[in-house]
């Protein structure tokens, strides 16, 4: 199998179950035209974080790693009347951006964008002692996995979901032994997650045209 094929294939799923309206096409295109990375969730991914919120009747949805708000996109557009995303990204450039992709996907009042590092952010929100979100979606640097899981739980109720984006990175998960920031990071979320008694969670292999990686799911069965 190769990773043309596997593009193949998204291309074929895409075309027959995921929508890909002109906001969403202009918000892949201006974050490139901004010079940002192509790393936003596949459309078959932001269509299964859609489904997934949707599933869990999500009102208050928690995003880290706006990138050019694609994915924001997504989770916005399962939120109802008077929900509510809030997503966290460093860069003020790409928070600019994903404002302007929010705005003419029509989810602008829906959205919060805090720029700062993701660390800080989370601890300003946690004591803002707001309702707790019943989705988080984390995917920014991923040496703070572990931290950014941690906090997100600490914001969760029982029943909440939280969702890992990256997870297994050409496989390279695997590696005890590499040095790369990333990986460790990864790893040590998935020893808190094996460890953690709040939630139940599995973690499932992709390929796509985002080639070979993962994402892992954590239900929170327990009350903070
Ligand atoms: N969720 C987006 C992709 C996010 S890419 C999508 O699928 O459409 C990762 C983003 O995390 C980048 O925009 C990067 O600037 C941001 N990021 C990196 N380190 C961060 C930090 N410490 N705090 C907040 N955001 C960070
Ligand atoms: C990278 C980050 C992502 O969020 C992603 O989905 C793919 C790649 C990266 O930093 O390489
Ligand atoms: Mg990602």
């Amino acid at each position: 199998m190769t990773e043309h094929a596997w593009t193949n294939v998204d291309e074929y799923l895409n075309e027959r179950l995921v929508e890909n309206d002109p906001a969403l096409q202009a918000a892949l295109a201006d974050s490139a035209a901004a010079g940002m990375p192509a790393i936003a969730v596949a459309p078959n991914q932001g269509k299964l974080l859609n489904l997934l919120a949707r599933l869990s009747d999500a009102r208050r949805i928690l995003e880290v790693g706006t990138l050019g708000g694609y994915s924001a996109i997504w989770l916005a557009r399962a939120l109802p009347t008077g929900g509510r995303l809030i997503t966290l990204e460093l860069n003020p450039l790409h928070a600019q951006v994903a404002e302007k992709n929010l705005a003419r996907a029509g989810v602008r009042d829906k959205v919060e964008i805090r720029v700062g590092p993701a660390l800080e952010t989370l601890a300003r929100l946690a004591s803002e002692k707001q309702a707790p979100f019943d989705l988080s979606f984390i995917d920014a640097d991923k040496q703070n996995n572990a931290a950014y899981f941690d906090r997100a739980l600490a914001m969760s109720r029982r029943g909440s979901l939280i969702i890992v984006d990256n997870v297994v990175r050409q496989g390279g998960v695997t590696d005890g032994r590499t040095a790369d920031p990333a990986i460790v990071g990864t790893r040590k979320l998935f020893d808190r997650l094996s460890q953690e008694p709040r939630v139940d969670a599995t973690a499932i292999q992709t390929v796509g045209v985002k080639g070979w990686d993962g994402l892992a799911i954590a239900l929170v069965i327990g009350d903070a």
